[in-house]
């Protein structure tokens, strides 16, 4: 009896942890969010024009035109939802007058349809808004939301001082870890979205920053603390900006993105921020590329939009099956660029089931044409793939090179049916200067990127490094570093690649960081802007 007893005590105190194990967001547990949400949100189209109708027949509408069996079952709603101050209780309240029948009214009628929902709120005092901030408030506002019946929290990051003794980033890193723990506490999971990184990205002139070292210091925490990382600035809002420069702000957003592919994990994905599918100073390719790279990215898909007004060609994209299986892919993986040359992007990543994908961005509205051999997707030349274009729906079999046509900013996808094992192969970049590492005779420089075969690299699982230009080469670190006959026993030529950003060599004792000039490797440095890395998405994570 004891010993049953004993072992019954045991298997609830398993029950015990591994509910609340499951309640707890992040990467510890993916299962809060094992894809990429997809949904809608107010923000950049409607700003604070929000209101309980806006809601609900945004819910019949994604209903009635598909996007709801298609994937997008979530409804956020953004800042300016609140009044001006809270109870006497200390509660947050609604604004009435928007809401007239209340938010947990809206959140059943919302469930009701299929669909999840989720809120707005603000780390510091006050929102960007102006309306009541959360800080101090954070277990009694997560108890408030859950009660609402909200599984999902977007928490800006205006607004924040830095506390006595730390550094704003540090600040930023206490708050978001309470709510971490707050949210952990609920009876229910809440899918948690940090806007910190966006404060630190130098995209915006908050705060003032010389580098990006505390922007890689709030990605190393986000992802241990919630799901998502809006993490540069915001899409540019409906209406107020020049036309050109809404395509300018999705690759203003894109161009960010490229830099964190390292942090994104099942249950963790970089936000470069809403699908922008109804401005109309875009055109239908630029549109259909934002979704198309977004996917390619496994990011989130919130479509910010007029959804009752959507065209048919803008539903059918949208709604594009294979597409959105990229973006929720069970590997969740970043895709990353393989070379940039101006005109040309072109991105891989693998996918589920032994597939991987190519995906090629016409950034020019000048006249080029291109074709990608299969080195460049990491595949070798003595397969036959079987190459499905991801727009028309079409198969095609490839040997060696595959031909794109494109017009002005249209990005094309493609799907590589069942490949043997693809070598990591691409760009290696420094983050800050976005120069590319560029294999010159027996050494390297880090220059413009411009596509060449001395600028895409392979990436052994071992660890050695070499180049399309010279695949017999592998670069060494020895004083600086040179370029030498590939040989895995010699540990100078064997790097490891860590979340960090930093491409370390361990052949000496002190561990060697790769440098953006002369010498090239240099002691390794805390999130030094000259030591932080992009390389292709497959190499293995230290
Ligand atoms: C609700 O918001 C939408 C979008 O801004 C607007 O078109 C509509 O007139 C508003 N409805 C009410 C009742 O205020
Ligand atoms: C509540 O909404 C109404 C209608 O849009 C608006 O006039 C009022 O200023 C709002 N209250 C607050 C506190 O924002
Ligand atoms: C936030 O509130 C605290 C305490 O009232 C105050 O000291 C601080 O200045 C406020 N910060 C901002 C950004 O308003
Ligand atoms: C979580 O709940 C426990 C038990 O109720 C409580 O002691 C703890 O303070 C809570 N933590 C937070 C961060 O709210
Ligand atoms: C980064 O910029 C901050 C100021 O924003 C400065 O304090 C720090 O020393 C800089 N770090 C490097 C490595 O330049
Ligand atoms: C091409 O793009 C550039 C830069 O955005 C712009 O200045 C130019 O007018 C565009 N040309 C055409 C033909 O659209
Ligand atoms: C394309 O090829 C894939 C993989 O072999 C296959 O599953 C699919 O049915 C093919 N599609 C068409 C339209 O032939
Ligand atoms: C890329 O877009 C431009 C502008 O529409 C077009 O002229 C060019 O032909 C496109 N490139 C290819 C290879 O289709």
């Amino acid at each position: 009896m004891a010993i049953i007893n004993h072992s019954l005590a045991f298997f609830l105190a398993f029950l015990v942890t591994t509910a609340l194990r499951l309640v707890h967001g992040s990467i510890t547990n993916p299962l809060v969010s094992p894809t990429p949400p997809m949904g809608f949100n107010n923000w950049a189209r409607f700003q604070c024009g929000l209101n309980e109708s806006l809601f609900t027949t945004t819910a019949d509408a994604m209903v009635s035109k598909g996007l709801l069996a298609a994937g997008y079952n979530r409804l956020n709603l953004d800042d300016c939802w609140m009044q001006t101050s809270r109870s006497d209780q200390g509660l947050l309240q609604w604004n009435t007058t928007l809401f007239p029948q209340g938010i947990p009214w809206l959140v059943n009628y919302v469930k009701s349809k299929g669909f999840h929902f989720g809120i707005y709120e603000d780390a510091g005092n006050k929102t960007c808004g102006g309306y009541p901030g959360s800080l101090g408030y954070e277990a009694t506002d997560a108890q408030t939301f859950s009660s609402w019946g909200i599984n999902y929290l977007k928490l800006d990051g205006c607004n924040v001082d830095p506390y006595k003794g730390k550094t704003l980033q540090q600040t930023y890193q206490v708050i978001y870890g309470r709510w971490h723990d707050v949210l952990s506490n609920l009876s229910k999971p809440m899918v948690f979205s940090e806007s910190a990184p966006a404060y630190f990205s130098g995209d915006s002139d908050f705060p003032k920053q010389n580098n990006e070292s505390d922007w890689y210091r709030v990605m190393a925490w986000a992802p241990l603390y919630g799901e998502l990382a809006r993490h540069s600035n915001d899409i540019d809002v409906f209406g107020l900006y020049e036309p050109t420069e809404y395509w300018k702000s999705i690759m203003n957003n894109y161009a960010h993105n490229v830099l964190l592919a390292r942090y994104q994990q099942p249950g963790f994905y970089n936000d470069p921020d809403f699908i922008i599918a109804d401005w109309p100073w875009l055109t239908l390719e630029e549109k259909k590329s934002q979704f198309a790279l977004w996917s390619a990215f496994s990011a989130p898909l919130i479509i910010s939009a007029n959804v009752q007004d959507l065209s048919p060609k803008e539903i059918t994209y949208l709604t594009n099956k294979d597409i959105i299986a990229i973006d929720q892919d069970p590997l969740a993986l970043q895709a990353t660029l393989v070379s940039q040359d101006g005109n040309w992007d072109v991105l891989t990543k693998n996918l589920a089931g032994g597939d991987r994908l190519l995906t090629v961005l016409n950034r020019s509205n000048k006249t080029a044409s291109t074709s990608i051999n299969v080195e460049r997707v990491g595949l070798t030349r003595d397969g036959k793939y079987t190459v499905k274009d991801l727009w028309t729906g079409s198969n095609q079999t490839v040997t060696t090179v595959i031909a794109i046509e494109l017009p002005g900013h249209a990005t094309a996808m493609y799907r590589f049916f069942k490949v043997p094992t693809a070598t990591p192969t691409g760009m290696i970049f420094n983050s800050a200067t976005r120069k590319c590492m560029t294999h010159i005779a027996a050494s390297i420089l880090f220059q413009d990127c411009a596509g060449t075969d001395s600028q895409v690299w392979g990436v052994s699982s071992q660890g050695l490094i070499s180049p399309l230009s010279a695949p017999s080469l592998c670069l060494k670190a020895d004083g600086g570093v040179s370029m030498v006959g590939c040989n895995p026993e010699d540990k100078k030529q064997l790097w490891a690649y860590y979340k960090s950003g930093n491409l370390v060599n361990h052949a000496t004792k002190a561990k060697k960081c790769l440098y953006n000039t002369y010498p090239f490797v240099v002691v390794c440095g805390d999130e030094l802007d000259s030591q932080v890395y992009s390389l292709p998405s497959g190499t293995m994570l230290h």
